[in-house]
């Protein structure tokens, strides 16, 4: 049917986050993690484009419920500097029986959404049941949303620790915490690391019993936020081991051949209730998120379900 158009619905940053709330975005992420985990979802690993010296792109496929979704997304550190976002690309969300794209959805708002919510969902999985207060090192885009699913979730402000007092501050009184040293970040219960990851700022000397770490911004080569002693001193999670490897926290201790395979759980396997979480009150759990493509077509698909409910509006344009 040569010629034939269709008008596709198109969702910005402000319409995302309208469709899909923290707690919505929390539920949908685990269940993604649960199917992919049982093979339900499918997820090619991400292929990473170098744009040195000023950062990357990423093309993440992913495929389930009927749907399949590309991400083509960045992470470009020194954009802020420019007045830029670190983060920036687009969603195409389509159907997987026919191909037709069924919805375009800004990346930026899915990609913040869906890492605050696997910090919440790795943290109900394997912090403590008594850990409560919430310690974010670095305060930017995605620090901010791992605070507001942590909050969401239930977990209680602690502290907030960035360079940028400015930033601490903003994070800090929207939300209740109150700014902070990053050693007084580091010794609350619930650890979220989310800096760029030019440079470690947790050491094995950081670590205190019974912590949980959510480690969110060493996404790509090259980043690491922790040490890797101080890595392979923890009960070691991660959201996907090819790409914990290439590209996460894990990579730095297993290229020091401080850390293998054996080590490392699936946070999917955990969620799906086939391997154990947290294996006692003391030990301290390393969370490693690379960020999935599966967690973008959990909220990109809750997103739409949301705009054929009429719950949000859409631009249109024709294909
Ligand atoms: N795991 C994932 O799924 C995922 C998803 C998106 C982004 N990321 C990564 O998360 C990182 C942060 O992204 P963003 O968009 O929030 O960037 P951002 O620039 O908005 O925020 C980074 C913050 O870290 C602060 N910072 C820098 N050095 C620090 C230090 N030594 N200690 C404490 N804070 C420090 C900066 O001042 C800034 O406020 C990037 O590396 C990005 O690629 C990961």
């Amino acid at each position: 049917m040569d010629g034939l158009v269709s008008a596709i619905p198109v969702l910005d940053h402000d319409a995302v986050l309208a469709a899909v709330d923290p707690s919505a975005a929390i539920e949908q992420v685990r269940d993604a993690f649960i199917r992919h985990y049982r093979g339900e979802w499918q997820m090619p690993p991400k292929v990473y484009l170098l744009s040195p010296p000023n950062g990357d792109f990423r093309a993440m496929p992913a495929l389930g419920d009927g749907l399949a979704l590309l991400k083509w997304v960045t992470s470009f550190p020194g954009n802020p500097a420019v007045q830029l976002p670190t983060v920036s690309g687009v969603i195409c969300l389509s159907d997987a029986a026919t191909g037709v794209p069924l919805m375009l959805l800004d990346a930026r708002s899915v990609t913040a959404l869906r890492t605050g919510a696997v910090a919440a969902v790795a943290t109900q999985a394997l912090a403590r049941s008594d850990a409560q207060t919430v310690g974010i090192v670095g305060c930017g885009l995605h620090g901010a949303w791992a605070a507001r699913c942590l909050i969401a979730a239930g977990y209680k402000p602690g502290v907030c620790h960035d360079p940028r007092p400015e930033a601490a501050a903003a994070l800090a009184r929207e939300m209740g915490f109150r700014p902070g040293t990053r050693d007084e970040a580091l010794a609350q219960e619930i650890i979220c690391a989310v800096t760029p990851g030019h440079e470690p700022v947790i050491g094995v000397g950081d670590l205190h019993q019974g912590a949980h770490l959510n480690m969110l911004g060493a996404d790509g080569p090259g980043k690491a936020e922790a040490t890797a002693e101080a890595v392979a001193a923890c009960v070691l999670f991660c959201d996907e081991w090819t790409q914990a490897v290439h590209g996460g926290e894990l990579t730095g201790a297993v290229e020091a051949g401080l850390v293998g395979r054996e080590q490392v759980t699936d946070l999917g396997a955990v969620l799906a209730g086939v391997a154990t979480g947290r294996p006692t009150p003391e030990a301290v759990t390393l969370f490693d998120s690379t960020g999935l493509a599966i967690q973008d077509l959990a909220i990109a698909k809750a997103a739409l379900t949301a705009w054929r409910e009429g719950l949000v509006s859409a631009q249109t344009i024709n294909l």
